[in-house]
């Protein structure tokens, strides 16, 4: 354990956060969160925290507003990994001026978590905050902070459980809409298992100031696909409603936030396959099951059995 990088969380008690404050405690980081007083006293989060206690995990009062706590805290760390939500995307540019301030930091990993945004071709609002984390990366580079950036790819609790159905929250069982013509090939990784490969690359000079791409070959699938695998799966043919793509960016314009935001990034994924359509090059990436071939990851059939 003496030898493990240090890991500071910002962001821990956040949706994929946990999963990532979790998979470092349990590789034996010694792993720091900073969480907020408010945290600590709602009684939901309440518990994740207490968990957190359980694994071993420094909890570090604070928050990314106060600077000289933020660049305190970084300063007994050797990595820091945002996992901050949508909104405070554009505030990193406070953890990029408190690691430049400590000075130590080996490897700073940003909130990303999505689809590599310097390769999507989105749609307004997904567009804006795509590009805001490319903005992102941009900074981290100019500060010559080294980075992992880690492109997960759709939450499994996101986007497989609910088939991109918006409201639900297990696969339909007697009819789905599909959009577009349902061949773009998506991926969906199971929460637990992106917490898994981001602590995996902390450590890996492979992964220095490059991007993490989580594609695992189990996990790539087409909406088609998709359908024809759940089908089998409960012995029942669904009904299928395609939509075009024209519907989809009339629904995007007419819909409210978030929903509009949700809708766009479907259209990124599903229409345009921004998640696939392109080719990884080693001289800014590599895919996380090829370089962690150790990891067993729940595919894509595991992770449909639960609902069945
Ligand atoms: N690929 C996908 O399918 C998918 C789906 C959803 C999200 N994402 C991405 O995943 C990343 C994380 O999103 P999420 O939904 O997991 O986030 P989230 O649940 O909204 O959690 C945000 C975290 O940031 C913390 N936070 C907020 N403001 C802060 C501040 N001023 N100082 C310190 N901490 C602060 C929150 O603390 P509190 O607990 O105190 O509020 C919480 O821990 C984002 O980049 C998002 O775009 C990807």
């Amino acid at each position: 354990m003496a030898d493990k990088s240090k890991i500071l969380i910002i962001g821990g008690t956040g949706y994929i956060g946990k999963f990532i404050v979790e998979a470092s405690a349990k590789a034996g980081h010694p792993t720091f969160a900073l969480v907020r007083e408010s945290t600590v006293s709602d009684p939901v989060k309440r518990k994740l925290v207490e968990n957190f206690k359980n694994l071993g995990v420094t909890l570090i009062d604070g928050d990314i507003d106060g600077h000289d706590n933020l660049v305190k805290s970084i300063k007994q760390v050797d990595v820091v990994i945002s996992a901050i939500g949508n909104m405070q995307i554009a505030d990193q540019t406070k953890i990029i001026a408190a690691i430049k301030e400590a000075g130590n930091v080996k490897r700073f990993f940003p909130s990303e978590f999505t689809m590599d945004v310097d390769h999507v071709n989105a749609v307004e609002p997904a567009k804006t905050a795509f590009a805001m984390k490319a903005q992102i990366r941009r900074a981290i580079e100019a500060a010559g902070i080294p980075y992992t950036y880690v492109s997960s790819n759709g939450f499994a609790a996101y986007h497989l459980a609910t088939m991109a159905q918006l409201g639900l929250t297990a696969p339909p069982r007697d009819k789905i809409t599909i959009l577009g013509d349902g061949n773009a090939k998506a991926v969906f990784n199971k929460e637990d298992d992106i917490g898994t490969y981001t602590i995996k690359a902390v450590e890996d000079s492979r992964t220095l100031n490059k991007t993490v791409l989580i594609k695992p070959p189990k996990n790539i699938y087409s909406f088609n696909e998709l359908v024809a695998l759940w089908e089998k799966k409960i012995g029942k043919t669904l009904e299928k409603t395609y939509v075009p793509e024209e519907k989809l960016l009339k629904d995007i314009q007419e819909s409210p936030i978030p929903i509009n935001i949700l809708l766009s990034i479907n259209h990124s994924a599903f229409f345009n396959g921004d998640m696939t359509n392109f080719d990884i090059d080693p001289s800014w990436g590599a895919e996380a099951s090829e370089l962690y071939p150790d990891v067993k990851y729940t595919t894509v059939e595991e992770y449909l059995d639960q609902f069945v």
